[in-house]
C-alpha cells in the first residue's frame, strides 16, 4: 500500500466532453477538468461522431495533465485509473480507454473501466454524504432516460427506459427546429422560466403505460406540427410559452413514474442524475411531489449533472477498491448495459 493509494484519476471521453479529474478518497475533488467540444458541433445541431473522436485524440493528453496540475499532483502520485468504458459513442470511448490503458501500463498501477450511467448516479455521492441505497435513480441525459433501482451499491435493476428518443436528445432537437442553439437543454430551460407551462397541452406519452418506459418522439413531433401549424396560418409564436409548455409534458411523465417506482419498490429516497437533472423544471416539480410522501430527493450541482470525470473516478475508487480491475485486452462497449 503506498501513502497515496487513494488518488484516482478519472478519464471520461464517451460523448463530446474530454474530461479528466483526479479524486481523493473516492469524494475529495481535488481537480475536475472538461474540455467541452459544443463549438465544433453546435453548426450541426448535435454531436458528430468522428469529430468527436478527432477532438478527443487532439485534447485528451492536454486535459489529463491540467488536471493533474491543477491537483497538485504527478504521475507517480496516482495510485489508480478510472475510464469510462460504455455506453457512448465507440469511436470516443477508444480513445480515453486507449489512453487509460497506456498509463496504467506504464506507471504500474490498476486500471478499472466504468459505466457511464453509474458515474452520474455516483455524482450524487460525492455530494450527498447522507445519500445510501436502496434508492431510485432517474438518469436523464443526452443518450439516455432510464429509471433504475439502485438496490446497493453497484447493484442495478433497470425498471425502464426510452423506447426511442432520449430527454437531452429531445431538447436538443427541439433546440435545434427553434434554431435556440446547441445544446438545447439549458436553452430551453432559460426560455421556460417566462413561459406557461399549460399554454399548449402536448401529449405526455406513456403516462398511463403501467410500466416504467418512456417514449419522446411522438412529443417531438407534435411540437414540430404545433409550431409549422402557427407559421402556416401566420400566427405569432410564444417560444416561451411553447418552451415552458414541452418542458412539462416530459417532466410530468417522469416525476410520475419515477414518484410510482419508488413506492412500488418500497424506497423513500429518489436521485436525479444526468445532463438533464440540471433542469430547473424537473427539479422544481419532483421536489413539490416528493415532499408529502415523506420521499427525498438528491440531485447533484449543476456542473456534476453534465459529463465529467470526477464522477467517473469516484466510481471507480469504489470498484478498485473492491479489487475489480480492468483488462489490458478488454474494449470498450458502445451498448454496455449498467446490469
Ligand atoms: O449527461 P450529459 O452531459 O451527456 C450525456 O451523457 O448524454 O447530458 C447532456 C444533455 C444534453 O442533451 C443537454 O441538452 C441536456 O443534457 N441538458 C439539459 C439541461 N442542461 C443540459 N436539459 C434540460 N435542461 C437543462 N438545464
Ligand atoms: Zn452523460
Amino acid at each position: 500500500m503506498t501513502k497515496n493509494e487513494d488518488l484516482v484519476l478519472g478519464i471520461e471521453t464517451s460523448c463530446d466532453e474530454t474530461a479528466a479529474a483526479i479524486v481523493k478518497d473516492g469524494k475529495e475533488i481535488l481537480s475536475d477538468v472538461v474540455s467541452s467540444q459544443v463549438k465544433w458541433h453546435e453548426k450541426f445541431k448535435g454531436v458528430v461522431p468522428e469529430i468527436a473522436s478527432r477532438k478527443h485524440v487532439e485534447f485528451i493528453n492536454p486535459v489529463i495533465e491540467e488536471a493533474l496540475l491543477e491537483a497538485k499532483v504527478g504521475f507517480h502520485d496516482l495510485s489508480g485509473i478510472a475510464v469510462t468504458f460504455g455506453p457512448g459513442l465507440i469511436g470516443a470511448l477508444v480513445i480515453g480507454v486507449a489512453t487509460a490503458k497506456a498509463m496504467a501500463y506504464v506507471l504500474n498501477i490498476p486500471l478499472v473501466g466504468v459505466n457511464h450511467l453509474e458515474g452520474h448516479i455516483y455524482a450524487n455521492f460525492l455530494e450527498h454524504s447522507e445519500l445510501s441505497p436502496p434508492f431510485i435513480a432517474l438518469v436523464v441525459s443526452g443518450g439516455h432516460t432510464s429509471l433504475i433501482y439502485v438496490e446497493d451499491y453497484q447493484k442495478y435493476k433497470i425498471l425502464g427506459q426510452t423506447l426511442d428518443d432520449a430527454a437531452g436528445e429531445a431538447f436538443d432537437k427541439i433546440a435545434g427546429f427553434l434554431d435556440l442553439g446547441y445544446p438545447g437543454g439549458p436553452a430551453i430551460d432559460k426560455i421556460a422560466k417566462d413561459g406557461n407551462p399549460r399554454a399548449i397541452n402536448f401529449p405526455r406519452a406513456m403516462m398511463s403505460s403501467g410500466d416504467f418506459n418512456f417514449s419522446l418522439s411522438g412529443l417531438k413531433t407534435a411540437v414540430l406540427n404545433h409550431v409549422s401549424r402557427l407559421r402556416a396560418e401566420g400566427k405569432e409564436l410564444s417560444l416561451p410559452d411553447l418552451a415552458a409548455s414541452f418542458e412539462a409534458a416530459v417532466v410530468d411523465v417522469q416525476v410520475s413514474k419515477t414518484i410510482r417506482a419508488a413506492e412500488e419498490e418500497g424506497v423513500k429516497t429518489v436521485v436525479l442524475a444526468g445532463g438533464v437533472a440540471a433542469n430547473t423544471s424537473l427539479r422544481r416539480k419532483l421536489a413539490k411531489e416528493v415532499e408529502p410522501k415523506g420521499i427525498k430527493l438528491f440531485y447533484p450541482s449543476l456542473g456534476l449533472c453534465t459529463d465529467n470525470a470526477v464522477m467517473i473516478a469516484a466510481a471507480g475508487y469504489f470498484r478498485l477498491k473492491t479489487g475489480e480491475r480492468f483488462c489490458f485486452d478488454a474494449v470498450p462497449d458502445p451498448n454496455l448495459s449498467l446490469t
